[in-house]
């Protein structure tokens, strides 16, 4: 149902990004050719409105009191989506943060764990949380700072203290930033068609070419993983390795990895570089972001 603009009631962000995912459900279940002129003219409003957005910024940069007021407005999460969405801003530190935890989750995930942020405390620490089976693992501290740390460190160089925090976790308003841009988040999720469901055979590699990048795929009975086809030991590609068990064996020196999480079993240190993977009906799409 579209937004009332009714002074009764309050748009907020989530309104109206609710209305933009119910049309984009409908259009999901049109055919391919419609759905390309439906991107096509999406691609063609936000182009227009970077464009003026761009002028705007440029013509306020001219007055610093006016850029600082532009600043300030970025504290408005509607603002802030919208600009970053055009790439007019960088991400916020959480943001940013967020996506590096974002990166190393599906590895967790293979865990039956995960991570939370708890705190962000600029300009250079942040608190995290090891939760599901991560928190009482062995080796929650290996994992903290050979994935999460790392991950971090690699997207926010800023950040040099990452603290593994115990107890609840902090409220929103804590946090320096409260929110994540969503509108960033889709922009930067693009879903990439690369095969039918029913046509991945159950435990066999699978390989595709997608935006000039070669990666792997394998229907481990109802979930499907996604690997950027590159042996983390030589960058070697992994599509004519063995699959035995649920692991795959590279080619060339023999480096193991468990398929359904990508960890190395030769050298856990490395893992496979993963891929985001979702199902639609029998669509399987994977991200790059
Ligand atoms: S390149 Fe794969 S084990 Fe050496």
């Amino acid at each position: 149902m579209p937004v009332s603009n009714s002074a009764a009631e309050e748009v907020t962000l989530e309104k109206l990004l609710k209305d933009i995912e119910s049309l984009e459900s409908i259009v999901s279940n049109w055919d391919e050719q419609q759905r390309m002129t439906v991107r096509a003219l999406r691609k063609a409003i936000d182009d227009l409105n970077k464009e003026a957005l761009a002028r705007v910024i440029r013509g306020l940069k001219k007055n610093p009191e006016a850029l600082s007021s532009l600043k300030e407005l970025t504290a408005d999460e509607v603002v802030y989506s919208v600009l970053r969405h055009h790439e007019l801003i960088k991400p916020s530190l959480q943001e940013r943060i967020e996506q590096a935890l974002d990166s190393v989750r599906p590895m967790l995930q293979g865990h039956g764990g995960n991570v939370e942020l708890v705190a962000v405390e600029p300009p250079s620490k942040a608190v995290v949380r090891l939760i599901g089976a991560c928190s009482g693992c062995p080796a929650s501290e290996l994992t903290l700072s050979e994935g999460v740390e790392k991950a971090i460190k690699e997207h926010c160089p800023e950040i040099t203290v990452i603290e593994k925090a115990k107890g609840i976790c902090a409220t929103a308003a804590d946090m320096p930033i409260n929110f994540i841009s969503p509108f960033a988040r889709g922009q930067e999720k693009q879903w990439i068609f690369v095969a039918n469901f029913d046509e991945l055979p159950d435990n066999e590699l699978v390989v595709r070419e997608i935006s000039g990048e070669s990666v792997i795929l394998v229907r481990l009975d109802s979930n499907i993983v996604c690997y950027q086809n590159a042996c983390a030991h030589l960058g070697m590609a992994l599509d004519m390795g063995e699959v035995k068990d649920g692991v795959l064996k590279c080619p060339y020196h023999a480096f193991e990895y468990v398929l359904k999480s990508g960890e190395c079993i030769t050298v856990p240190e490395v893992q496979l570089h993963t891929h985001a993977v979702r199902v639609v009906d029998n669509r399987v799409e994977v991200s790059f972001s």
